[in-house]
């Protein structure tokens, strides 16, 4: 373990001001920094820097000249540069350093992307740029000269706002930026390069005038307008729910290919991977279109919550990104539908978030020590992260949470801070106490309730026994209960609410606070008994253990009257069904569950994007948790027994939908996409069938967009007969030039193919190791969504890929590490599948790691380390 929370001290320097003066060149560029620095004591000074050669070291105290700095009076190592014996008034230090951004490899610093300059300074890359303190809790104003040759650098972009800009000798040109907003290094930014430009403007609510840029590569502007339109959308959407307006005249999205995670917030000057900027409907499925909006709204509002204000350490990680996934996800509910967004959400919290909790990474949403930084990019910092103020909210109402929300940003703008001062804001808001809240910070794992009913026939009582418990994690044996907020309503079975006699016929906020509590509701003289709705809308994100037959279920779900509920209460069954086909002591799905998946099916055809939800089964991983040891071929197995099942079930629905033409002209918006959504999905449902071919070719051929031929693709991907290779090829043929629609191709096969198809697509000409989103594409595609061939018990699925892990580490890290959590389930495994993760993983270790995967791949294996 590297960094404690509890070893926090404050930088003993405050940086009041950054000069950097950039001379852009691919193999060597030159980068000077100017730091007005005041002491606030005596003692040395550390800057880190990381693979920096230092050029020259100047040094000024107050009023004097700037002066060569003696070598006795600094020394620089691996990690940074310390002056021995600064001055202690203030002083200014001028350092001279040249990179090479085309070496940088592990995308992180300055580095090259399709032959453009570009950078990712979150949370630790600054510091491959030039000496600092890079840490967040310094923040300073930044000025930046970007100078570089004028013929291949047209554009040259930094934070802020553009000031001077001008010709050079020798066919070079200059730009100047100016950030009057202090703001720690992580957010610095630079882009230079050649470009396409796509622009507009916002005017904000109070009249300020902004100019909008999305700078792509040429021939690309037209896929940008759904990011523009979405920035817009954003940008507005934040001023009505939040009253936060813009605080720049300049708001520019570079868009990059080769980029580590979706994107990132830097000040007036986001950077995005471009398969979260660019999208057409010939090029991009409706999915594709929903993660542009939601990942431009994200990076847009990190503007107040991250940027303006920030956070103090990097364990506060979830201070900005809970909060903001929050934010954007509540976003993306206004612009499409609250329910289906929130079970998109839950699916996406148990699928990633669930696992990590029941694994060896399981960590707090705030934990308090870490040895890599960039490993807690979590689920859990996010997506639980998010829950947290979910919760938050539906326990003080809206009104204190918006509150709660002003207080922060008028108490702490500008400011570095903790999770202790934003909960201290809603305890000013609304004088109440968080203290037990916020242990949902600090516990790791799922919390599990358990629910016992029982009703009391003569006195017409219902008692509703429940209790919690949350199991050990790694260095975290014992957990204490956490407040879990249970939306809960009394249903009738006819549509309807219940009142009990001290309570009126709506639904309820129960707060279970201890270990154990019980829900007594006494019902009128005569009632019959009333069924219970429990964590409506996911109120809580907790495991829910009922025992209920399958027939006490169903009711529970034809009387259900939250959309949540009505969607998990079939999920339940689906998953129980799943788990008795797969251990053998049943051979055929229950036709009573099928039966009635189809009659929620065919009553929500007037929502089709909810249907479409209806019709899903839960991800082999997903089962993982449900049953232990776990055996992912047989629970694919399975699976692909009861979708063919529901695909027979639905079958006139089926043909009846795809007889329909898809709606044109086409439009990406939620009332069109909804009904794509179902389209697909039945697609994905002849696919099962394995008796469709012909129909699926067709579909595949005539698909108006990329939703429908994709998962037309995906449909015949999942078949073997020969029209598999057929339409795989033609896709290659037609999509040949375009990256981002062949990571779909290359995707399809490694989460739907073999280990022989990945070795394959490894040894094919596109398949590019310095391409994060291709590597993904294949990699993290077969390892975290094709389990039963990943996790093969001969070992074949790893040893496809073991190779490619150990070649994508060496030269970037952040990526190597993100490749190794797939094995983070691997004590779940039935014993054979077990024993050849745990010999890959040790094989992998031995082979040699980075310092970030190895630091994945020990905790992975020997959980606690
Ligand atoms: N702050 C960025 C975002 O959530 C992500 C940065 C990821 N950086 C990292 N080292 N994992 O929008
Ligand atoms: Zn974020």
């Amino acid at each position: 373990v590297a960094v404690r929370l509890a070893d926090y001290t404050p930088y003993p320097f405050s940086i009041d001001e950054v000069r950097l003066e950039f001379r852009l060149n691919p193999a060597a560029t030159q980068v000077r920094a100017t730091l007005k620095v005041t002491p606030a004591g005596n003692g040395p000074m550390r800057l880190d820097g990381e693979a920096l050669t230092l050029k020259s070291i100047r040094l000024a105290a107050e009023g004097a000249a700037l002066a060569p700095l003696a070598e006795a009076d600094y020394s620089v190592d691996e990690h940074g540069l310390t002056l021995t014996a600064p001055p202690s008034g203030p002083f200014t230090l001028e350092t001279t350093v040249e990179i090479s951004p085309e070496k940088n490899t592990a995308l992180s610093g300055l580095y090259m992307s399709g032959g453009r300059f570009c950078t990712q300074c979150e949370a630790i890359g600054f510091r491959r740029i030039t000496f600092y303190p890079d840490r967040p809790d310094v923040m300073s104003s930044f000025r930046v000269r970007i100078e570089a040759e004028k013929a291949a650098n047209p554009y040259l972009l930094s934070n802020g706002t553009p000031g001077e800009a001008g010709d050079l000798p020798d066919g070079w040109h200059f730009a100047e930026w100016d950030d009057p907003h202090k703001k720690p290094a992580y957010l610095f930014a630079l882009c230079a390069g050649e470009y396409d430009v796509l622009r507009d403007t916002f005017t904000t609510a109070s009249g300020a005038h902004v100019d909008l840029g999305i700078y792509v590569d040429k021939g690309e502007a037209g896929r940008a307008a759904w990011a523009m339109d979405s920035l817009k959308r954003s940008m507005r959407w934040d001023e009505e729910a939040y009253g936060r307006e813009y605080d720049l005249g300049v708001f520019n999205i570079v868009a990059v290919r080769d980029f580590n995670f979706g994107a990132m917030e830097n000040k007036g000057l986001n950077i995005f991977n471009s398969a979260y900027v660019l999208a057409d409907e010939a090029t991009a499925t409706d999915a594709d279109f929903e993660a542009i909006e939601s990942i431009v709204a994200h990076e847009y509002f990190h503007n107040w919550t991250g940027n303006r204000i920030t956070c103090r350490d990097w364990f506060q990680l979830c201070l900005k990104e809970g909060l903001t996934v929050f934010r954007d996800q509540n976003f993306s509910a206004d612009m499409r539908s609250r329910p289906v967004q929130r079970i998109k959400d839950v699916i996406r919290l148990r699928a990633r978030q669930f696992a990590e909790d029941a694994g060896p990474l399981a960590h707090s949403v705030r934990p308090d020590n870490y040895a890599a930084i960039d490993n807690l990019y979590t689920a859990t910092v996010y997506e639980k992260g998010s829950e947290l103020i979910g919760m938050l909210r539906r326990q003080i109402g809206s009104q204190d949470f918006r509150k709660g929300m002003d207080l922060y940003f008028n108490r702490h703008d500008g400011q570095a801070v903790t999770i202790e001062d934003f909960y201290a804001c809603f305890e000013a808001a609304t004088g109440q106490d968080f203290s037990q809240f916020r242990r949902w910070y600090a516990q790791a794992g799922t919390p599990e309730i358990t629910v016992e009913e029982n009703w009391d026939e003569a006195n017409t009582t219902l008692t509703v026994k429940l209790s919690q418990f949350t199991r050990p994690t790694n260095g975290q044996p014992v957990k204490k209960p956490v407040p879990v907020p249970l939306l809960s309503a009394l249903l009738d079975g006819k549509g309807g609410h219940v009142a009990a006699t001290d309570r009126a016929a709506e639904p309820f906020l129960y707060v279970l606070d201890t270990e154990t509590a019980e829900m007594v509701f006494h019902l009128p003289a005569g009632s019959g008994r009333p069924l219970v709705s429990l964590n409506r809308d996911f109120s809580a994100p907790v495991r829910l253990t009922r025992a209920l037959n399958r027939d006490e279920r169903l009711a529970l779900v034809r009387a259900e009257t939250d959309p949540f509920n009505t969607w998990d209460g079939l999920q339940t069954l689906i998953k129980e069904e799943i788990l008795t086909l797969a251990d053998g002591s049943q051979k055929a799905p229950d036709l009573a569950l099928v039966g009635a998946i189809g009659q929620a099916v065919r009553g929500a055809m007037n929502d089709p994007a909810f249907a479409a939800l209806l019709t899903r089964l839960p991800d082999v991983g997903e089962l993982f948790l449900e049953r232990e040891p776990a055996d992912p071929v047989a629970l694919a197995a399975a699976r692909r027994k009861l979708q063919a099942a529901i695909a027979a079930e639905l079958s006139p629905e089926i043909t009846e939908t795809l007889a329909e033409p898809s709606p044109a002209p086409y439009n990406p918006g939620a009332e069109q996409a909804s009904i794509r959504a179902l389209r697909s999905a039945f697609i994905l449902l002849l696919g099962g069938r394995g008796d469709a071919a012909e129909t699926l070719h067709d579909l595949y051929r005539n698909a108006p967009n990329m939703t429908e031929q994709l998962s037309a693709l995906r449909a015949l991907t999942l078949s073997t007969g020969p029209g598999r290779e057929e339409a795989l090829a033609d896709f290659e043929a037609q999509w040949k030039q375009n990256p981002l629609v062949m990571d779909k191709w290359f995707s399809v096969q490694a989460a739907l193919g073999t280990a022989d198809d990945v070795r394959r697509l490894i040894a094919h000409p596109d398949f590019d190791l310095r391409n994060p989103n291709r590597v993904r594409s294949v990699v993290a595609a077969f390892a975290m969504q094709n389990l039963a061939a990943f996790h093969a018990p001969d070992g074949s699925g790893y040893a496809a890929v073991e190779e490619t892990i150990l070649a994508a580490d060496k030269a970037n890290p952040a990526l190597g590490a993100r490749l190794i959590t797939a094995f983070e389930q691997w004590r779940l495994l039935e014993p054979k599948a077990g024993a050849q993760a745990q010999a890959c993983l040790k094989r992998l270790i031995a082979a040699g790691l980075s310092p970030n995967a190895m630091d994945i791949a020990h905790r992975a294996l020997e959980g606690d380390a």
